[in-house]
């Protein structure tokens, strides 16, 4: 979460800043804020969107800054709390959790450090700080001949006068206080300021010491550095780097360095200097799209296409003789991710025992990776995650690596930290997706599970996979079909939002699109709803059910067709109201059945690449007619890179 980036160049800073920002606000929208450094520091920052800023870029004129937009974790986001934090001769932004913040502050506080925010990042910079005046000191009662140094320790300025500034500490470190290079001084002490956290960090930081370069650092969360013909960017995705870089560099964990605008001076944990490695980047800028339109919706229109070239390239990129001779070889599969690409895990499960025999566990990342899980060689273990910045998914990929498993990753970001890690690669052909809700990249991720389900057929079971392919080639244009006659789903939008309480519930796939449909409501509408197995219901959860209930029956595995209409009966006699959708038009006629939707039928492989498609376009006019911002829906973030 947080989204943090950087620019050393011949122009304003501020700018380019700002477009970073705007290109990484789906990492968190709550708060703002940038820094550029010219004589003096000069910070803004204000609590809301990345557009709160615009107004002030022409008064910001350094060349070099640094900005933040944030998704709060520790304290609420007010303009406060908001980054750049300052302290000292620093400006800081970072993006990650300190563990041990709460100890920490009390030493410093104890030091005479006083604090203005609720935040850890806050914390960190006063740890820094408090190691730098130590090493200045330190090296200054060494020495004695001092270089001169312009400082100037009260050079922070809020140009709106809206923030006040950090308190400094007692101990401030004066004009010409020491003679070593004064930017591996900074490094220094953030190297020693790391060794004291504990958590997850990349920040960013500008000392007015050194007005010629940024200083960054980062421990298990992601950090860019792209090298311009004359400017160089730092970032926490590609995405934000700018069309002028062809590669990025990439900072090892604990790793800190300062960056110019033409190199990179860059020290391991024990200050021995390292080099970079460089990879190369696809530049794949979001295409700002008329503002009529939502995000949401063109993504959930691009859902055809997503499975039809996803399916297309699958393997792409895979020495798929080694991984298919390892596939020969496993009895069981352990899927793990969060949120919806849980959801595909769950769905890929029945997807893959039906088809492959292959035995599938699946795990929520966040529980995976804390449970002490048992790990046996003949196991693949795939990750799943759009992004590939989860921390929670990355954490357990790397438990399962540690724990002697093959690994395997399905994601839509081609440069992201997870892809780095996995024996496997596997990318979905979605295209960046930038709704909150993931939609396209949730296709994207089915499709290769559809994939990987019709190649253990084959390799396992000898089975002929062939007419399934060709029914595969159908599915897109099935999928564009329900896009292109989606007024109907608008009409049943109106009926969801009416209601008080929404259930979806079904068995078997229908139970995993079930969860899904139910997450993409609640994320966006803010609407109380539960995705549920039908057949569990009775177990406890029909008591929840009344006449301002409204349920949706998902119906499209045959053989658990008729338990699930039968648990609509169930809640049709408490007084709900049931909404049917399905691809068996002998259910509509079903006297419980108050709305309904058809389905195109497909074989019931390809069937929650259809069945999902109107749940998304509920949820996304349910959250139009309330008036919502579908794209950006509060408390959440695009990427959720803290545990
Ligand atoms: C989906 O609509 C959500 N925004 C969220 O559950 C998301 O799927 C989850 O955070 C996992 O993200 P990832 O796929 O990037 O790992």
């Amino acid at each position: 979460m947080c989204g943090i980036v950087g620019y050393i160049g011949k122009e304003r800073a501020s700018t380019h800043i700002y477009d970073g920002l705007s290109a990484l606000e789906y990492r968190g929208y709550d708060s703002v804020g940038i820094s550029v450094i010219d004589e003096r520091i000069h910070t803004i920052k204000r609590s809301g969107r990345v557009n709160t800023l615009k107004e002030y870029l022409n008064i910001l004129e350094g060349r070099i800054g640094i900005g933040h937009t944030r998704w709060a974790t520790h304290g609420k986001p007010t303009q406060i709390n908001a980054h750049p934090h300052n302290c000292g001769v620093f400006s800081i932004v970072h993006n990650g959790i300190i563990e041990n913040a709460t100890q920490i502050k009390h030493n410093l506080i104890n030091n005479g450090h006083t604090f203005i925010s609720q935040t850890d990042t806050e914390v960190m910079l006063h740890l820094i700080w408090d190691n730098y005046n130590s090493i200045c000191s330190e090296n200054s009662a060494n020495n004695s001949t001092f270089i001169d140094m312009t400082v100037d320790s009260s050079a922070h300025c809020d140009i709106t006068e809206q923030v006040t500034i950090g308190q400094q500490p007692n101990t401030v470190m004066q004009e010409g206080d020491c003679c070593m290079d004064p930017a591996y001084l900074v490094l220094l002490a953030i190297n020693r300021a790391l060794a004291q956290l504990s958590g997850s960090f990349a920040i960013a930081l500008l000392c007015e010491h050194c007005k010629d370069c940024i200083f960054v650092a980062k421990r298990s969360a992601p950090l860019l550095i792209g090298l311009g013909q004359d400017n160089a960017v730092v970032a926490s995705d590609v995405c934000a780097l700018g069309g002028g870089c062809d590669n990025a560099l990439v900072l090892a964990d604990d790793c800190v360095g300062a960056v110019y605008i033409d190199k990179v001076c860059c020290y391991d944990i024990n200050m021995d200097a390292v080099q970079l490695t460089s990879m190369s980047i696809e530049h794949n800028r979001v295409q700002h799209i008329d503002k009529q339109q939502d995000y949401m919706i063109m993504e959930i229109g691009q859902c055809p296409l997503s499975i039809q070239d996803t399916m297309a390239g699958f393997g792409q990129g895979v020495d798929m003789v080694s991984f298919s001779r390892f596939c020969r070889t496993i009895d069981r599969i352990m899927l793990v991710g969060c949120g919806t690409a849980y959801h595909s895990c769950v769905t890929a499960k029945y997807l893959i025992e039906a088809m492959a025999n292959v035995s599938v566990e699946v795990d929520i990342a966040s529980e995976y990776r804390y449970r002490n899980p048992i790990m046996h060689s003949k196991t693949l273990f795939i990750a799943v995650s759009q992004s590939g910045e989860t921390a929670d998914t990355i954490f357990a990929l790397k438990l399962a690596k540690k724990g002697g498993l093959t690994t395997m990753v399905i994601t839509n970001a081609p440069t992201s930290t997870i892809t780095t890690i996995a024996d496997y690669v596997f990318i979905t052909k979605c295209g960046q997706e930038v709704g909150v809700a993931a939609t396209k990249s949730y296709c994207g991720q089915l499709a290769v599970f559809i994939s990987l389900a019709l190649l253990l057929a084959r390799i396992k079971l000898n089975t002929d996979t062939t007419s399934l392919e060709q029914q595969s080639a159908l599915v897109h244009a099935q999928a564009k079909s329900i896009i292109d006659n989606q007024q109907e789903l608008k009409a049943l939008s109106n009926i969801v939002a009416d209601s008080q309480s929404v259930f979806y519930i079904g068995r078997n796939i229908d139970y995993a699109t079930a969860l899904e449909g139910s997450l993409k409501l609640k994320e966006i509408t803010y609407m109380h709803s539960e995705g549920y197995p039908a057949g569990e219901l009775k177990h406890g959860t029909i008591a929840l059910i009344s006449d301002k209930s409204l349920v949706i029956g998902i119906v499209t595995v045959k053989h658990v067709a008729d338990k699930t209409m039968t648990a609509l009966h169930e809640v049709k006699a408490r007084g709900a109201k049931v909404l049917l959708i399905t691809c068996f038009a002998q259910y509509l006629q079903d006297e419980v059945v108050d709305y309904h939707y058809l389905l195109p039928y497909s074989p019931s492989l390809f069937m929650p690449l259809l069945s999902i498609l109107p749940l998304q376009l509920i949820a996304y006019y349910v959250a139009k007619g309330k008036n919502y911002d579908a794209d950006k829906p509060r408390n959440l973030a695009k990427s959720v890179t803290v545990e």
